[in-house]
Parts: C-alpha cells; sequence; structure tokens
C-alpha cells in the first residue's frame, strides 16, 4: 500500500519515540501525510516538513522551504549557550520519506537504524550506507509475534 509502513512492530515505534522526544525532527511532506491524525503533530517533538508548497500549512506542524531554513529555524529555537559551540546544539533528526533521507544523508553524522526480519514490497526505500560508515552499536531483539529486529547504530568516520 503506497505511503505507508509495510509493517507494524510497536517496539520500533517506542524505540522512535525515546530517540527523538522533546527534539527537532525533520520529515518531508509525504510523510507527514502517511502519518497517522492521532500522532500528528509528533507529541513533544518540534515537527518541521519540508514542501515546495508555498502555500502548505498544517496544524502543529513547522513548514520549511529548504533544509537551510530548516536548520536555521532548529537552531534559532536550540541556541548554543556562552558556553557551548554550535557543534553542541542538539541535532535535528531525519525522520524521511526516501527523498528527504537521500538529501540528508551527506550531512549525518549518525544514522540510527532498525532492521526487521521480514520481506515486504515497498516503492519507498532508505539509502544504502557508504563505505564511510561504520557500525558502532548493536542491538538484538525478537518482537512480541516473534519477529526478529535489531536496532542498529552507525557513525560516520
Ligand atoms: N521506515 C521508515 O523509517 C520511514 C520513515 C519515514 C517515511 N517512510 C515512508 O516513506 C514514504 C514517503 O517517502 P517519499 O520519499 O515518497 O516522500 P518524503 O521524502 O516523505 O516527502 C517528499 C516530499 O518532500 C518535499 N521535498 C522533497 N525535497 C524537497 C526539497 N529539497 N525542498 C522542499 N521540499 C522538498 C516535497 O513535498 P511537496 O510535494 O509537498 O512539494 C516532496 O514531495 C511513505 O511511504 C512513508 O511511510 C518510512
Amino acid at each position: 500500500m503506497s505511503n505507508q509502513l509495510p509493517w507494524h512492530l510497536p517496539e520500533d515505534l517506542a524505540h522512535f519515540k525515546k530517540l527523538t522526544s522533546g527534539q527537532t525532527v525533520l520529515m518531508g511532506r509525504k510523510t507527514w501525510d502517511s502519518l497517522p491524525a492521532a500522532f500528528k503533530p509528533l507529541p513533544n517533538r518540534l515537527n518541521l516538513v519540508l514542501t515546495r508548497q508555498t502555500d502548505w500549512v498544517a496544524p502543529g506542524a513547522v513548514t520549511v522551504h529548504s533544509l537551510e531554513m530548516a536548520k536555521a529555524f532548529h537552531e534559532q529555537r536550540h541556541p548554543p549557550t556562552s558556553k557551548e559551540t554550535l557543534s553542541s546544539v542538539p541535532a535535528i533528526w531525519v525522520i524521511g520519506g526516501e527523498q528527504i533521507y537521500a538529501q540528508t544523508l551527506p550531512h549525518a553524522q549518525t544514522v540510527e537504524m532498525t532492521q526487521i526480519d521480514l520481506d515486504v514490497a515497498g516503492d519507498a526505500f532508505a539509502p544504502t550506507l557508504g563505505q564511510e560508515w561504520r557500525e558502532i552499536h548493536r542491538e538484538e531483539h525478537i518482537s512480541s509475534k516473534g519477529v526478529p529486529f535489531r536496532f542498529l547504530t552507525f557513525n560516520r568516520f
């Protein structure tokens, strides 16, 4: 089915919530559209939505028209304190979809990936990580339905 996740893994949704709560998330307009109404905006997070439509608005979302605009808005919300440098400003969590992952991966330092041992059909894909990425953390799990999955963290080297 188009514009929906082809799996339901509550454990991954809980992991996603834990990682991103209280922080800034950036998503493409189609990912925003794919979120269930009850989760729009994603609670307790600054929701930045990237679109080329100049008149696009949605309750609870901050509309941005470029990655630079997203970064500027985020930094305005999280100005560095006098003891901090710009690099200590909290990161933006890029939460998809395919188009946004492709455009932001070159700027990313860390990737949090969930691998699920399922064969599913899809029409939107996460980018393949190149040799500049190293796995630094791995947690193996089995879902309540018996499906193996794992949380992986990669850093850019
Ligand atoms: N498994 C996961 O982790 C995960 C996460 C998120 C999403 N998804 C899935 O991914 C799918 C959506 O991915 P997608 O690639 O089709 O769409 P998307 O990346 O979510 O959104 C694409 C839209 O973003 C806007 N956009 C893209 N680049 C832009 C730029 N440079 N400047 C301004 N606006 C820009 C455009 O919006 P306008 O058309 O409005 O101009 C474009 O149509 C859904 O099926 C969703 O369920 C999966």
